[in-house]
């Protein structure tokens, strides 16, 4: 296990946040199968934790685009550049099979990505929804 839910920051909007929560799930199986580099499976996993996400980052544009949210560029760019990173790591990692590749992504780049983002874009953005400022 890589992430437990608690260490996850939590924002205003608990639409959110129960996104965030299946995304925990998703990454620890996931982290678990690249460790036992059965390709594979980890290839299934991982192309079902992008969709997650694709799905994730939408649900949240759309609303921040319904409600004029000031800094949807900023949010929005924060998402394309992670997704952009995504992409090319399923690249390498299908003309690799290197199933640590993915291992590793998740810990040291994705997890740091998604608390920092988290702390910031999410907590903004959920705030502003709810009409806390
Ligand atoms: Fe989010
Ligand atoms: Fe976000």
């Amino acid at each position: 296990m890589l992430l437990t839910k608690e260490e996850l920051p939590k924002v205003a909007l608990n639409e959110m946040n129960e996104i965030h929560f299946e995304e925990v799930d998703m990454i620890n199986n996931l982290y678990d199968t690249a460790m036992s580099g059965d390709y594979e499976k980890t290839k299934k996993l991982f192309d079902e934790f992008i969709e997650h996400i694709e799905d994730h980052f939408s649900f949240e544009e759309d609303l921040m685009e319904q409600n004029e949210f000031f800094a949807y560029p900023m949010h929005k760019m924060e998402h394309d550049n992670v997704l952009k990173d995504l992409y090319n790591l399923r690249e390498k990692f299908e003309k690799t099979k290197d199933t640590k590749l993915i291992a590793n992504f998740l810990k040291e780049g994705f997890i740091p990505w998604l608390i920092n983002h988290l702390n910031t874009m999410d907590t903004v953005t959920a705030s502003f929804l709810t009409g806390g400022f």
